[in-house]
């Protein structure tokens, strides 16, 4: 027994938003091997359309029935690898979880054909009717002209866009937003073809403006650091590996911070990004092998996978909710052990107190106890000897007294949530001039205490302030006028 028509309508509940929604029509552009695709809305209650069209290879008249067809493709016969599609839905599915009239033109050996899905005619009607459009019909919806100078191609047209009630306040905004997201989310995914990669180059644009790639790895940043490609074969064909370590934060620009945060901040979109056929559906997650810590937000994983193993990873008819399989997993786990430690350097690099500082005077130092970990003042560092040297009893207990209540005011959380907002702190100056001027500053109090310019190179060498100097122990001892001594 046949579905009835009404299965139309029910599909529009697969969960697609507008942003996903086309980028499912543009994979099929992408499939048919258009150079150029042309995103175009109008966002006016009423008059409300989304066309994407396309200089792809086209589609006849049977081309386009077929095409309209719910699964008018086999879900598991073989496809190009650069074929997008799986399933034999998208166009349908996706074109009508956003819209009641989808209509398809399409040109082919020159002749423009077009067919509609109506989802009022469907539910009127009771039957699965499918519009067949005149010529006439079609010259009068929006960007049918589109085709008129090209030797084939294709216009998906979605007419009576319903995301919200139309009559509602603010719906003008919000699809226009809306459609603001949607190109960005196409930056994205589509980043490779964007970028020409492999020399397959796509210009999409929206509105005729052109949508540039947004590379999640930040390639183009120098800081960025590219780990080894790694294959492993799984059932015939290939996964391939390309771990990435960003830039530390302060090193990227702020449009790079801006693409490298994807929808929220640097930590929730570490992990892997998942790429079917260049074109990425799934990102920032390990997948639950490892929890998504502060260390490893600036790590990124590009992972490859041919179409052919699609039955491999529980694909969605989305194709947005994939799981890798109990071999895959095994081999990702041993994969990640080994990428998350770089981008954990590059932050305990930036730590207060570790390992890495030994030889360095530290000012501030990390200690923890059995209730937790505190920062103390190092009351070894040579500023505050040497004013300790230099106060009497009653001064020693204010100064005291102040150290502590700096520490135990020490804006820890506050730091916590702005760097983990992925807010870039501002670095000390570390110029020469800036140096020096520090260096000045600390030999004044030195030299006023009566403490010797030995004693204060000798202090100070080490001191966490001038670990960026080049050559601390020349500048000291300038500052203290011993290299001017003839
Ligand atoms: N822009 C286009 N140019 C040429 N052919 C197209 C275009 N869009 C769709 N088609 C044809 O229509 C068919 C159905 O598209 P649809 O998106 O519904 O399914 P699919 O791409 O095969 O699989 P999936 O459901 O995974 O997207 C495609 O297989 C293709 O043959
Ligand atoms: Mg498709």
């Amino acid at each position: 027994m046949l579905p009835g028509p009404q299965l139309m309508e029910s599909m529009r509940a697969v969960g697609y938003s507008l942003k996903t929604a086309i980028a499912d029509i543009v994979d099929n552009s992408i499939t048919a091997e258009a150079t150029t695709i042309d995103i175009s809305f109008n966002a006016e209650a009423g008059s409300t359309y989304v066309s994407i069209s396309d200089n792809g290879f086209g589609m006849d008249a049977d081309g386009v029935r077929q095409a309209m067809k719910l699964a008018g493709r086999n879900s598991t016969s073989a496809r190009a690898a650069g074929d997008l599609g799986r399933f034999g839905l998208g166009l349908k599915t996706a074109s009508l979880s956003q819209c009641r009239v989808l209509t398809l033109i399409s040109k082919r050996n020159g002749s423009l054909v077009g067919v509609q899905w109506n989802l009022d005619h469907l539910a009127e009607s009771g039957e699965w009717q499918l519009l067949v459009l005149s010529e006439d019909d079609l010259l009068g919806l929006p960007h049918a002209r589109y085709l008129d100078d090209k030797v084939s191609g294709t216009v998906v047209l979605w007419e009576e866009i319903d995301l919200s009630d139309p009559d509602q306040a603010g719906f003008t905004e919000d699809f226009t937003a809306r459609m603001a997201d949607a190109k960005e989310h196409l930056a994205l995914v589509f980043h490779r073809f964007l970028e020409g990669e492999d020399g397959q180059k796509i210009t999409i644009r929206l509105n005729l403006d052109r949508i540039a790639p947004a590379d999640p790895f930040l390639s183009q940043n120098r800081a960025t650091q590219l780990g080894h490609r790694e294959r492993i074969p799984v059932e015939g064909g290939e996964i391939t590996f390309r771990p990435y370590t960003l830039p530390f934060i302060n090193r990227m620009s702020a449009k790079e911070r801006s693409q490298a945060q994807l929808n929220g901040p640097l930590r929730d979109n570490q992990g892997f990004y998942i790429y079917r056929a260049k074109r990425l559906v799934i990102w920032g997650t390990w997948f639950r092998l490892v929890p998504r810590g502060e260390l490893g937000k600036l790590a990124r994983v590009q992972v490859d996978i041919p179409n052919t193993l699609d039955h491999l990873w529980a694909l969605d008819i989305k194709k947005s909710a994939a799981s890798p399989p109990p071999a895959i997993r095994r081999a990702l786990k041993q994969v990640i052990d080994r990428i998350i430690q770089p981008s954990e350097r590059a932050f305990r690099h930036k730590g207060v107190a570790d390992d890495s500082g030994r030889g360095v005077m530290r000012t501030w130092l990390g200690l923890s106890s059995r209730e937790g970990f505190y920062y103390q003042i190092n009351r070894e560092h040579p500023l505050v000897e040497n004013l300790v040297d230099q106060l009497n009893a009653e001064q020693l207990l204010a100064l005291d007294t102040a150290l502590k209540a700096i520490e135990s005011s020490f804006p820890v959380t506050d730091a916590y949530v702005k760097l983990s907002g992925d807010q870039p702190q501002k670095s000390p100056e570390t110029t020469e001039t800036a140096l020096r001027d520090l260096a000045i500053g600390y030999w004044r109090q030195w030299s006023a205490g009566g403490g010797s310019a030995e004693d204060f190179i000798n202090g100070f060498k080490a001191a966490e302030q001038f670990s960026r100097c080049r050559d601390t122990h020349a500048l000291l001892t300038e500052v203290t006028g011993l290299g001017v001594t003839p």
